[in-house]
């Protein structure tokens, strides 16, 4: 391996360790010096007023009042475990991932779970979609899959990602509803950008109150591009299938858990851990030949918001996931955990999915301000476990005494460093981008916003449909804007005639007629299982 050439402090300077873990036989200051006291601060008089000159007042208070840091933009609830990942080895003709392609490799990881719209203190069982962020710690370097408990996102365009999450989030007067999407602004999105219908019906179907974390899946969303050892690719989605399979409470149940356990999520991770009941999942790869056109049956597999069926292109098992830990420090770790599509090993490639594009900006952007600058990759849960030799220096919280004096490459000063051999480096692989113009637009295929909602419906078993009708008609009846409602009525039109009539009749409103023909939007019959929890009735 490289040389690490970021020193521990300590190590330089020859600083004994601290005790950071409050078991010390004596109470110190930050710098170390003894405390007889720390209960009382220092007072002119016992009835007097406390003195500026009292540093270690000073020094608790100043450093309590700035213990909190920004909660995620998104995504700010969670709760995430260790685990281990084994490869079965069944990769290897895809990808030169050494964590993918050697069988039996164990590799280690981290997982956050989280929803997406309420706040840090917010309720576990609320609707929603899921987060479901991995950190593979791999020895060629950290790959991260960033990904959901649906399939599909709500937009086609990472720069309408402000726009969903402003119409999701709270209203900005009240901050009402603090984690759901029962209010006017979410379905006036979601009616007025139909994209995002697809995924809305994933929410209000029973994948979106899940039974536990240990009981859902996981999807990377985007399609990826595999490269294997001679240079030839694939596209592929990621899945995560859980060992226990796809369960989900029922509404009554998950509005009881929200007030008696807010915890009810995490609370399971954890207690599952400590009785020795692992959360496993089997990692999955739907594989699609790597074509100009990235497409795959009809398909374009740069829309986020299409799935490709599982009857077309079966879920291939490549590998197992075991969470096998908890944290000991929820800051330290779920907190301080930063993920980013950017974090890529040899043999694993972004495509041009313009959704997975604009993720490339936006995580470690926000990354700066959330964790305070552009150091946070030595914070210990993000710290690879692959040898590090970067020429990235100082900056706010740089905690690497670096050596040398010349940080670039090559040099001729440290030890006359040669230029990198590229040896395992990562490829980017050398896909011919159009000669097209430059155009603020999308392809014609993304124009489809209807077809696979319908798909997704008629996938349901009877029980799961009418669930879908009582989620559509509490949550809508939620909605202060009749024109809201009745905007979101056509789009259920679109989608189906009795869904509409059900949801339209729990309103008390009209069914709309359909602006597209039925025909146009309805999959052939051999499509029918793509979102089924449970076998048909
Ligand atoms: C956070 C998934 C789209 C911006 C997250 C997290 C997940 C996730 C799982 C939480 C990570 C954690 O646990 O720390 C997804 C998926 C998407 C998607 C599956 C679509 C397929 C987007 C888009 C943007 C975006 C389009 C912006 C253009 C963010 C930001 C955070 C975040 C800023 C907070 C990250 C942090 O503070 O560390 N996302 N996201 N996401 N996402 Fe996304």
């Amino acid at each position: 391996g490289r040389p690490d050439t970021r020193t521990p402090t300590g190590a330089e300077t020859g600083a004994p360790p601290t005790a950071y873990g409050q078991q010390g036989a004596f109470l110190t200051t930050a710098q170390g010096a003894r405390l007889r006291d720390t209960d009382h601060s220092l007072k002119a008089g016992p009835r007097g007023p406390i003195l500026l000159q009292d540093h270690h007042f000073r020094e608790k208070i100043t450093h309590f009042d700035h213990e909190r840091i920004p909660e995620r933009v998104v995504h700010a609830r969670g709760a995430g475990a260790h685990g281990v990942f084994t490869s079965y080895g069944s990769a290897a003709n895809l990808t030169c991932a050494g964590f993918l392609r050697e069988k039996g490799k164990e590799t280690e990881v981290f997982v956050r779970f989280s929803t997406v719209l309420g706040s840090r203190g917010s309720a576990d069982t609320v609707r929603d979609t899921r987060g479901f962020a991995t950190k593979f710690y791999t020895d060629e370097g950290t790959f991260d899959l960033v990904g959901n408990n649906m399939p599909v996102f709500f937009i086609q365009d990472a720069i309408k990602f402000p726009d969903i999450v402003h119409a999701a989030k709270w209203h900005p007067d009240r901050e009402i509803p603090q984690a759901q999407s029962a209010h006017d602004t979410f379905w006036d999105f979601v009616s007025l950008h139909t994209e995002a219908q697809h995924h809305t019906m994933w929410n209000m179907s029973d994948r979106g109150i899940p039974r536990s974390f240990r009981t859902m899946e996981g999807f990377g969303v985007h399609t990826f591009r595999l490269v294997d050892d001679a240079g030839g690719t694939v596209l592929v989605k990621f899945h995560w299938k859980p060992k226990l399979g796809v369960h989900s409470l029922v509404w009554e149940e998950a509005q009881l858990a929200s007030g008696v356990d807010p915890d009810f999520h995490r609370r399971d991770l954890y207690d599952s851990i400590e009785a020795g009941a692992y959360p496993e999942w089997e990692l999955g790869l739907q594989v699609f030949p790597d074509t100009p056109e990235e497409t795959f049956a009809g398909i374009d597999l740069l829309d986020p918001t299409k799935v490709v069926p599982e009857e077309l292109a079966p879920v291939q098992p490549v590998g197992k996931l075991v969470l096998n830990r908890a944290p000991t420090n929820f800051h330290a770790e779920v907190e301080q955990v930063a993920f980013h599509l950017g974090n890529l090993v040899p043999g694993i490639d972004v495509t041009n999915d313009p959704l997975l594009q604009g993720r490339l900006f936006s995580y470690l952007d926000t990354q700066l301000t959330r964790l305070a600058g552009p150091n946070f990759p030595q914070i210990p849960i993000n710290r690879p476990h692959a040898p590090v030799n970067d020429m990235l220096r100082d900056g706010f919280h740089q905690h690497a005494v670096h050596s040398g004096v010349a940080p670039y490459k090559p040099n001729s000063l440290d030890g006359g460093n040669p230029f990198p051999t590229g040896e395992n480096a990562f490829l980017d692989v050398p896909v011919t981008v159009t000669e097209a113009p430059k155009v603020r637009d999308l392809p014609v295929s993304f124009k489809d916003h209807f077809s696979q909602v319908r798909l997704f419906w008629l996938s349901m078993s009877p029980v799961e449909r009418e669930h879908i009708i009582r989620a559509y008609t509490f949550e809508l009846s939620k909605c202060y804007h009749q024109e809201i409602r009745e905007r979101q009525l056509l789009c259920l039109a679109n989608i189906d005639p009795v869904l509409c009539e059900r949801v339209a009749a729990g309103l008390g409103l009209p069914a709309p007629e359909p602006a597209i023909p039925l025909a146009d939007v309805t999959p052939s019959p051999a499509l029918s299982q793509i979102g089924r929890q449970w076998p048909a009735d």
